[in-house]
């Protein structure tokens, strides 16, 4: 039907329904207003609570530095009192024990100098176990020298005691930051650990150290029986060796790679970026 033709009550149904559907889609134009505001509030909040959570997980990862900066410093702690303490007290009963056992033969009767002899190599042992785990809890030559000869010396120890081969290179020519030594040095500690007690049939170990594209990186291989790295994991969930390894790497913003397989040795890998630390030796 033509508009012309249109009765008069017939156009004013039309636009009564006009005006209803108009009324209808402005109520839908502002539940959809409503929406994208609705939208942008949740993504605003979205936002910010991943920037709390960055933020946070920032924090966590500067307390859990300091909580290890700490626990070095009270090694450290420990070591001097060690040394202080015990030592001292020790060298010198070991001097005394010295000089009663090399008196004349017929001096002190046989028996009291066989005890005397064997006070004598005690206190030795005890000298030698107090100094190891004093250069366990706090290496000097770390702080004083940094990290090349405290590697040469601990690969040079390995030699004598397992008749490995062992080889160290390295394009480090700097000090590096506090906390990468001494992260660096905890791992290729544990990880020559490893190498004596797990890596059956090796005869050689090499260590690398080097500074790549604002990273240093520090590798320790062995040619030993290897293992399943994926399945120790799911296995070890503790606190174990590996396990502190990568969580002391990750604490300071680095990252720990192990490779290894039954047969194929096994290689242990640190990388940490230089930048974001700036901890210095005092
Ligand atoms: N260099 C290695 N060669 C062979 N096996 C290794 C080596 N390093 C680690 N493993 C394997 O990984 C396991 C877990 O090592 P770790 O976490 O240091 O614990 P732990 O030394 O106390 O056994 C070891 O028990 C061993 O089976
Ligand atoms: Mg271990």
């Amino acid at each position: 039907m033509k508009d012309e033709n249109k009765t008069k009550a017939q156009l004013i149904v039309e636009l009564k329904a006009l005006r209803r559907r108009v009324a209808e889609l402005e109520k839908i134009e502002i539940h959809c207003l409503r929406m994208e505001e609705r939208l942008k509030r949740e993504l605003a909040e979205r936002k910010q609570a991943e920037g709390k959570l960055k933020q946070d997980e920032r924090k966590i990862r500067e307390l859990a530095a300091a909580y290890v900066r700490a626990q070095e410093e009270e090694r450290q702690w420990i070591a001097l009192e060690v040394h202080d303490r015990l030592v001292q007290t020790l060298t010198a009963a070991f001097h005394q024990l010295q000089a009663f056992k090399s008196m004349p033969q017929a001096e002190p009767d046989s028996i009291v100098r066989e005890v005397a002899t064997d006070a004598f190599n005690l206190v030795k042992d005890a000298i030698s176990e107090t100094r190891n785990i004093m250069k366990e809890l706090y290496p000097e030559t770390l702080a004083k020298f940094g990290l090349h000869p405290l590697i040469r010396e601990e690969l040079q120890h390995l030699e004598e005691e397992t008749g490995f081969a062992t080889g160290f290179t390295s394009n480090c020519q700097m000090r590096l930051p506090k906390d990468i030594e001494t992260t660096f040095y905890r791992i290729f500690h544990e990880a020559l650990l490893n190498v004596k007690k797990h890596a059956a049939g090796a005869s050689k170990v090499t260590v690398h150290l080097n500074l790549n594209n604002g990273k240093a990186e520090l590798m320790v291989e062995d040619n030993g029986t290897g293992f399943n790295v994926a399945a120790v994991q799911r296995k070890n969930k503790g606190p174990g060796g590996l396990e502190s390894m990568l969580r002391r790497a990750e604490i300071i913003g680095g990252k720990v790679s192990i490779d290894s397989q039954p047969g194929q040795g096994t290689r242990v890998c640190v990388r940490i970026p230089l930048l974001l630390l700036t901890s210095k030796w005092d």
